[in-house]
C-alpha cells in the first residue's frame, strides 16, 4: 500500500540486509531501518519496530536467514529459532514461520542452505500478500451487501492495527475496506485509539489517511455508545491466534468491543490468514497472554511543537499498572471468520470446512 503516494511493503531483503519500516516512529517519522543480525530481528520484534502477527512471523523467517549469513552452523540456527519464537509469546505466526523454515532447512547441506532459507522467507511473505488480498476480496462481499441495503456510507469499526502495516501488504481487517474503497463503495472507519501503544491512532488512522479513506479516531471506550446510536454497521478486527473452535485472541479490548457488538446486533467479523490458526491448543486459557512493561501505560509519546518525539509520564510514579496486551473473544460473539479461503462460522465445523 502507499505512503506519500509511493508503494511499499513492510519488509524486504536487500544486499544481505532485512529492511523494515520502523513502526515505533510512525506516524511522526517515516524511517526505513536495516536489520543486520539475527539479534536485530529479535529486538525489532520485542520493541515492536515490527508488530502484527503476520509481520512478526515474516521477520522471524528473515531472522533465520540473517542467522545463516552470520554463522552457517546448525546449533546456532537452532538457538536462533528458539530466541525468535520466544521474542513475543501470543501471536502464533512466530512459531508457525520458524517451524516452517526449520522444516524446509532440515537435512540441507551448508552450501545450499542460504539460498533455500532466503527463498522460503520470500515465499512466506509472498504467500501472506496473496492471502491478505483474498481476505479482502472475500470480506468485500459483506461490505457490498451492507452498502446495497443501506444506500449510504458503511461505517466500520476496527481495533488496534490489523492493517497492511501489521502484515506485508493489504492487512487483514483493512483489506476488505481497501477493496471496497477501490470499488467505489463509500466507507468510513471508526478507529479505536488502542491504548496503551495507540496502534489504532498511530498506525491504522495513518495508513487509512495515506490511502484516502475517511476515518475517525475514537477513544477505546467510545465504541459502545456509537453502536447504541446505530453509527456502526459492522466491526472487523484481526487476530493473533485463532483456536480450532473459533475463539480469537487479539489486542486487549477486542473482547469488550465484541460484547458491545452482540448487545447492539452489530455484526462482528474477524479477518485472518490461516497462519494464525493454532490447531494444537484446546482451551483459550492455554494461550500465553503477553504482559508488557507497565511503563507503556504510565508514559505516553507524541511530538512537540518542533516535531521532536517526546515521552512524558502521565500518572503518579507510585501507582501500579498492569499491561496485558491481548484478550480472548469467545467464538459465540463472532459473526464470522474472513479467511483467504472464504468466510466461515467461528466454530470447529466452520474452520474445518475451509481448512481440512
Ligand atoms: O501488539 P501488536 O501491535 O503486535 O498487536 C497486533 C494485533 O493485535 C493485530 O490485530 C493482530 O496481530 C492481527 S494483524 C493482521
Amino acid at each position: 500500500m502507499k505512503i506519500e503516494g509511493k508503494s511499499y511493503k513492510t519488509i524486504w531483503f536487500e544486499k544481505n540486509l532485512v529492511k523494515i519500516i520502523d513502526q515505533t516512529k510512525l506516524p511522526h517519522q517515516f524511517v526505513i531501518k536495516d536489520l543486520k543480525t539475527m539479534k536485530d530481528t529479535v529486538n525489532a520484534i520485542k520493541t515492536m519496530e515490527v508488530r502484527g502477527a503476520p509481520l512478526i512471523g515474516a521477520t522471524a523467517a528473515y531472522g533465520l536467514v540473517l542467522s545463516i549469513i552470520e554463522k552457517n552452523d546448525l546449533s546456532f540456527l537452532k538457538k536462533s529459532s528458539e530466541e525468535l519464537i520466544a521474542s513475543r509469546p501470543t501471536a502464533i505466526n512466530l512459531k508457525w514461520a520458524v517451524d516452517r523454515m526449520m522444516k524446509k532447512l532440515s537435512g540441507i547441506n551448508d552450501k545450499d542452505i542460504l539460498k533455500i532459507a532466503l527463498d522460503e522467507a520470500k515465499a512466506i511473505t509472498e504467500e501472506d500478500v496473496k492471502f491478505c488480498k483474498n481476505i479482502g476480496l472475500n470480506g468485500l462481499k459483506i461490505i457490498e451487501d451492507i452498502a446495497i441495503k443501506k444506500k449510504d456510507t458503511v461505517n466500520i469499526l476496527t481495533h488496534c492495527n490489523a492493517g497492511w502495516l501489521a502484515t506485508i501488504d493489504w492487512g487483514t481487517a483493512t483489506s476488505p475496506i481497501y477493496h471496497a474503497h477501490q470499488k467505489g463503495i463509500k466507507v468510513h472507519v471508526w478507529v479505536d485509539e488502542t491504548r496503551p501503544r495507540n496502534q489504532g491512532a498511530n498506525l491504522t488512522s495513518y495508513e487509512l489517511n495515506e490511502e484516502g479513506i475517511s476515518n475517525t479516531v475514537i477513544t477505546d471506550n467510545a465504541g459502545g455508545i456509537l453502536m447504541q446510536r446505530g453509527q456502526v454497521d459492522m466491526c472487523i478486527v484481526g487476530t493473533d491466534r485463532t483456536l480450532y473452535n473459533g475463539d480469537v485472541c487479539n489486542k486487549i479490548g477486542t473482547y469488550l468491543k465484541a460484547l458491545s457488538a452482540k448487545d447492539n446486533n452489530v455484526p462482528f467479523y474477524v479477518a485472518l490468514p490461516s497462519s494464525t490458526i493454532d490447531w494444537s491448543i484446546k482451551h483459550h486459557k492455554q494461550i500465553p497472554i503477553e504482559e508488557r512493561n507497565s511503563e507503556e501505560l504510565s508514559y505516553i509519546e507524541g511530538v512537540d511543537q518542533n516535531n521532536e518525539i517526546r515521552r512524558v509520564r502521565i500518572y503518579p510514579q507510585k501507582s501500579k499498572s498492569l499491561n496485558l496486551a491481548f484478550d480472548v473473544t469467545p467464538a459465540k460473539l463472532v459473526t464470522g471468520l474472513i479467511t483467504e479461503k472464504g468466510i466461515c462460522e467461528a466454530s470447529e465445523n466452520g474452520l474445518r470446512g475451509l481448512f481440512k
